[in-house]
């Protein structure tokens, strides 16, 4: 692939694609104007720049009950053994076999007595999405983005990324036979990430500047190239991430509780979260909606920013944090985010890096362990109970995104005590021995 743009951007370069494909239940809505495209366009905004929201036919999805999800919960192949497409009818009502999945979602929901006593709570629940098959949530939205993908004759598929999306886009480009294009701020993502790019095969372009930057540049690229983009301002990605708040559902015997708390970067998943839940209510499948509170890094938080003034997003140039996954100044889907957090009474919560990094070393120490993102949901939790926001009683799932081991460097330098500028708080360092002549262990 050659990296020079064309100035003459086409935004819909290969029209044919989607001609015998235009067959779906759903169709596509801008959050801002409300105007309507068909669902398998091949454009990922309105006329106007807003964003799209996948429209379903709600009268398809009445017929579906909590029964028929929990009866696939024990099946041994095929979509029902997926924790998103076992829900394919709120997800997206594709032939089963046009599928591009890895059995992803089934992620455990743990109990942990120390991180809810550290956090201030009577108790906590921990849906650890570290456990997909790439190790970070992108999985869900994946797998429904690469299907659409195929579903629409994409050869090429494209992200920019802090990381976990191009891990997760270049495994399912792979499994789908498809070539994967990402971009990513150069030296700014976890070496476990990269290593999974490289790995999976993704063509791995790395840029001088930030996400933000990459995130532009891989839109105009797509655009002029006919490569279909798999960020989360497509719209499908959204979709297969609603599953995770169904499976948390489902987990929880489809009980609501008070509170979901989960980190915030480009906002995709707090928006997804949102959309299914509200689904979920209006077919009457739950009772009410969660309170949703959205953690993002003090160094990268233009969500909070606009939400505690009740204004307009405004981008935060040179975004910074440890927690590299969520260092993101221009958030695509900031709109649908806040539609959510609004629509829940929610909230949106920052905390610094090295509240971050404190909380990491809870949840590791726990058994549990998470990359630090992730963690800056026990530190948005803690801080929230700290201020009186969340009751120490009320019902709290916190969302861990990815997987510990995705960035083992910020790990061994919070123990080692090398991180600049950070305490190691809780630091469990290695020491060194070796045998000595005598047989016995000598430490240095
Ligand atoms: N946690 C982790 C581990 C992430 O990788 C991300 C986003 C988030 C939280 C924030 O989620 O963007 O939906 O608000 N990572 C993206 C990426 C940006 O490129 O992997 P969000």
């Amino acid at each position: 692939m050659s990296s020079t743009p064309n100035p003459n951007p086409n935004p819909n370069p290969n029209p044919n694609d989607a001609s015998d494909a235009q067959d779906v239940s759903w169709t596509l809505r801008c959050v801002e104007c409300d105007v309507a495209y068909p669902g398998l366009e091949l454009r990922y905004r309105c006329d106007c720049g807003g964003t799209l929201d996948v429209i379903h036919d709600v009268a398809r999805q009445r017929e579906v009950t909590t029964a028929l999800f929990d009866a696939r919960l024990g099946a041994r192949e095929g979509p029902d053994r997926s924790g998103v497409w076992r829900y394919r009818e709120l997800v997206l009502p594709v032939e089963p076999e046009t599928i591009v999945s890895r059995q992803e979602g089934n992620t455990r929901l743990y109990h942990s007595p120390a991180v809810a006593s550290w956090a201030g709570l009577d108790a906590i629940l921990l849906k650890h999405e570290g456990e997909n098959p790439t190790g970070s949530f992108k999985d869900r939205g994946m797998t429904a983005g690469v299907t659409v993908a195929r579903r629409l004759g994409m050869r090429r598929v494209a992200c920019a990324s802090t990381g976990n999306t191009s891990a997760s886009m270049a495994s399912y480009a792979a499994v789908a036979g498809m070539e994967a294009l990402v971009f990513i701020p150069e030296g700014k993502i976890a070496y476990g990430k990269l290593a999974q790019s490289l790995a999976y095969g993704a063509h791995t372009v790395q840029i001088p500047g930030d996400f933000d930057a990459a995130m532009t540049l891989v839109e105009r690229v797509c655009a002029e190239r006919g490569i279909y983009l798999l960020n989360s301002i497509n719209p499908f990605r959204i979709e297969g991430q609603k599953a995770i708040g169904f499976e948390l559902l489902q987990d929880l015997a489809w009980q609501v509780p008070d509170w979901i708390v989960l980190p915030g970067g480009n906002l995709g998943n707090s928006s997804a979260l949102y959309k299914g839940l509200a689904e979920l209510l209006a077919l009457g499948l739950i009772p009410r909606l969660p309170r949703i509170a959205v953690i993002q890094a003090e160094g990268a938080s233009p969500l909070y920013e606009a939400w505690t003034r009740s204004a307009e997003l405004v981008p935060a140039p040179n975004a910074e944090t440890v927690a590299t996954a969520i260092r993101i100044g221009n958030p695509v889907s900031w709109r649908k985010s806040l539609r959510g957090i609004v629509a829940t009474r929610g909230v949106v919560e920052r905390v610094s890096d090295q509240e971050i990094v404190d909380a990491k070393a809870q949840v590791d120490r726990a058994g549990i362990g998470a990359e630090p993102a992730s963690c800056a949901t026990v530190a948005g939790i803690r801080k929230l109970v700290g201020a009186g926001v969340i009751r120490p009683d009320e019902r709290v799932c916190g969302i861990l995104t990815g997987n510990l081991l995705k960035d083992p460097e910020l790990v061994v330098g919070y123990h080692r005590g090398e991180l600049p500028g950070l305490v190691s708080t809780y630091a469990n360092p290695p020491v060194r021995a070796r045998l000595g002549q005598d047989g016995q262990l000598v430490w240095e």
